[in-house]
């Protein structure tokens, strides 16, 4: 009697403790209180603000890139929820990774920095320019001039020796992945782009998003039906191309096609960001849930991957702010998304996998519509944050500024170096040595799996 007395009272205790968030989606500060809970416990896993550590890195095993999504989704999370408490390291990450050359590419990060990796940094600036996220001192390397330095550098790096255009992945000859190129890197030029256009009025910017894009559709990276592939490698022509599919890539093109519309006002963006809409929404989405298909339904999504379904919802999100005609297709999709990964945010895994309160770590699939799946991590955490935190947007919410509707950053149109500035002459990789590429996406995708998931949905 008394020992099942003990256990009932550990059971209801434990019940206590792992209850999924409570939500009230109705109230905006219900919402905000969820966000700021699962923001907590992402932050928890931060170390770069702690004496003698570096800031704005994360800790092993997760890549110099993913923080700067990281601190993307906190300036995102100042601007909708008002909570300035992540504003300092936020700042201080993005400014101490700005580097010695004010374009996010920092000299100890040469070994794993691609193309994509320096964009992921860039659109978190980028982000900050356009929410009038508080300014840095004025001899600090101010945001949109950060974006514009990385825009510059890209342009230096178009390569029409192969595959008539295009980025490689990689910047540096000597890493991994120097001969692929990919819809990711191609995808942030374009982002970053068709960003610059709308927050500028500089046409050049828009040209080159029409540029990529146009490059994006002659290698067939987006088909005719809006499929995003992964990528191909040069030697073949980029016609050896992977056909995976990753929210990321849909959702990139997305927003970007969304800011180009919103700029031009051109129906042919209409149209484009229409297509992208209906495919990300076919292929993606079961019952409104959002699916990392190559690789969820295996167990096999990596660091990276873990991470991808949230940047899909930021993007989502903008893009219905950007192209209105969208708002209600996109934001019930955000929605449904963020009551299902508020339901597995009800786990208390062990301390090596989260330090944030017991009962908060969020998992993984968010398909499960049940609590906590075991899987915890800065991916997990942080896109389950970035579905609920955008479901703050609203059909009339105050739009992103631009230069001449309050933005208040300083540019720099010549920011940035050209290449032979920042080519270093560094021995080849050693064998043993970590090859910290930043994307594995491809390498995952041809090994692990094969090809055979890539018919799974049509
Ligand atoms: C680092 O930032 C986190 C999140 O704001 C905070 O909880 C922690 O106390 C900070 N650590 C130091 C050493 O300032
Ligand atoms: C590069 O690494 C050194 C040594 O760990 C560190 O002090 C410095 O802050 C780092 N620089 C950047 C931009 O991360
Ligand atoms: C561009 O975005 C603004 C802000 O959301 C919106 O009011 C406007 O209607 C958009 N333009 C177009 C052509 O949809
Ligand atoms: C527009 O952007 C291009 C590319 O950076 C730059 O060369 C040009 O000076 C800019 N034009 C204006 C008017 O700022």
């Amino acid at each position: 009697m008394q020992l099942s007395l003990r256990i009932a009272g550990v059971v209801s205790l434990l019940a206590g403790a792992t209850g999924a968030l409570q939500v009230d989606w109705s109230s905006d500060d219900s919402v905000k209180d969820a966000a700021s809970t699962v923001a907590f416990g992402l932050l928890k896993y931060y170390t770069g603000n702690n004496t003698g550590d570096t800031p704005g890195n994360l800790p092993d095993p997760y890549f110099w890139w993913e923080a700067g999504a990281m601190f993307g989704t906190l300036v995102d999370y100042w601007f909708y929820t008002g909570d300035k408490t992540y504003n300092d390291v936020t700042m201080q990450a993005l400014q101490h990774q700005a580097g010695e050359d004010r374009d996010y590419m920092p000299q100890n990060q040469t070994r794993s920095l691609g193309n994509d990796d320096q964009g992921f940094w860039a659109m978190s600036a980028m982000s900050a320019a356009e929410n009038n996220f508080p300014n840095p001192p004025e001899d600090q390397p101010q945001w949109l001039a950060l974006v514009q330095a990385v825009f510059n550098e890209y342009v230096t790096r178009w390569d029409t020796d192969t595959c008539g255009g295009g980025l490689r992945w990689q910047v540096f000859t000597f890493n991994k992945g120097y001969n692929y190129k990919n819809s990711i890197s191609n995808g942030c030029f374009f982002n970053i782009a068709s960003r610059l256009a709308r927050y500028t009025g500089n046409q050049t910017y828009a040209d080159w998003a029409e540029k990529v894009w146009d490059w994006m559709k002659d290698v067939e990276f987006i088909d005719d039906d809006f499929n995003v592939y992964d990528g191909a490698g040069v030697e073949q022509g980029c016609t050896d191309t992977n056909k995976a599919q990753w929210t990321y890539n849909a959702g990139i093109f997305l927003q970007g096609a969304a800011m180009m519309y919103n700029f031009t006002e051109q129906d042919v963006w209409k149209q484009r960001v229409e297509g992208l809409v209906k495919r990300t929404n076919e292929y993606f989405f079961d019952d409104g849930i959002v699916v990392e298909r190559p690789c969820e339904g295996f167990n096999s999504c990596d660091y990276d991957q873990q991470s991808f379904k949230g940047y899909l919802m930021r993007w989502m999100a903008s893009a219905s702010q950007m192209a209105p005609f969208t708002f209600d297709t996109l934001m019930p999709l955000v929605k449904s998304c963020a009551g299902a990964a508020a339901l597995q945010c009800s786990g208390s895994p062990s301390a090596d996998l989260y330090k944030g309160p017991a009962g908060t770590a969020c998992g993984f699939k968010w398909t499960s519509k049940e609590k906590f799946d075991g899987l915890a991590g800065v991916g997990e955490q942080m896109s389950a944050l970035s579905a609920i935190q955008y479901t703050l947007v609203k059909k009339q919410s105050v739009a992103p500024v631009t230069a001449t509707t309050g933005g208040t950053s300083k540019g720099d149109p010549d920011a940035g170096r050209p290449m032979e500035a920042y080519m270093p002459s560094l021995p080849p990789i050693s064998t043993g040595e970590k090859v910290a590429a930043g994307f594995v996406t491809s390498a995952i995708a041809f090994s692990v799996l094969g090809a055979c998931f890539f018919v799974m949905k049509d």
